[in-house]
């Protein structure tokens, strides 16, 4: 089948036709390649990548140059999927005219087509603006990891009545402000499924069951490199840390023993 440019309206199409979106990040040329090859709807620059690459215990040192950085070596790998780029901590809390600046950065200088917020009721105004700048935005609602120490920990949201009041509150306020999606994290199915109800917009689960509109992981986890201990909602598809590592263990064999470079890699 010939594939399209996958765009805000084919994202809208495809889900009033009722089906499921993928979504995975990427942060540079190869897995940004490898996501889009596979047919990735919705590829993110995730601020995650201050954790996945570059080894911080939290997402919060990320900035918005890293994110720029990230997002053009994934823009020059990507044919189809929509490249949308995630707003680190403190590109958009300080207000709408910062937001507006930053957002239009990864636009303009990184090649995203649309940005990723953290945060509800408190950052619809700051959506607003940035949608009214004609920049798409995803929000992203529930386990914020720019929030860490507000929630004490990557802790599941919405488990008590108010937290569920809270968050259902906060999808309605970031749909209102004009997002094109949601991202729903670390929240009991039950609720994700109830905010996907009520919403008209795609909410992208992680961690959050499976009654949502489609799945967002980490390119990393998603294929094994992360390492053995992973939360409950992920699924390891493939375990390439392992098969990595027996790799250059065997490259390492092979040149203590002089088997590599074999006749068929030197050049006559
Ligand atoms: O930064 C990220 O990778 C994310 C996704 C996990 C949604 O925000």
């Amino acid at each position: 089948m010939e594939r399209k440019k996958v765009t805000l309206p084919s994202i809208a199409k495809a889900y009033d036709a009722g089906e499921r979106l993928a979504m995975l990040t990427a942060y540079d040329y190869p897995s940004a390649a490898i996501a889009d090859q596979a047919g990735i709807e919705i590829i993110l620059i995730g601020d995650s990548l201050g954790m996945v690459i570059n080894g911080y215990d939290t997402t919060l040192p990320v900035t918005i140059e890293e994110i720029i950085y990230h997002t053009k070596a994934v823009v020059r790998a990507v044919e189809y999927g929509l490249v949308v780029a995630d707003m680190p901590f403190l590109s958009y809390q300080t207000g709408s005219r910062d937001a507006i600046r930053n957002a239009g950065r990864l636009l303009k200088e990184g090649g995203a087509e649309a940005v990723k917020m953290e945060g509800g009721r408190n950052m619809a105004e700051v959506i607003r603006a940035i949608v009214n700048a004609d920049i798409p935005v995803m929000g992203h609602i529930g386990l914020t990891p720019q929030s860490i120490h507000r929630m004490g920990g990557y802790r599941v949201q919405g488990r008590d009545e108010r937290g569920r009041d809270a968050l259902i509150q906060d999808a309605a306020a970031v749909e209102e402000a004009g997002a094109f999606a949601v991202v729903l994290e670390g929240v009991p199915g039950t609720l994700a499924a109830e905010i996907t109800s009520k919403l008209h917009i795609p909410t992208i689960g992680i961690g959050a069951g499976r009654e949502v509109s489609g799945q967002v992981l980490v390119f990393h986890d998603l294929l094994g490199l992360s390492g053995d201990r992973q939360p409950t909602f992920v699924k390891q598809y493939a375990h390439l840390r392992e098969t990595s590592v027996l790799a250059v263990q065997q490259y390492i064999r092979e040149v203590k023993e002089g088997v590599f470079p074999g006749p068929e890699h030197t050049y006559k």
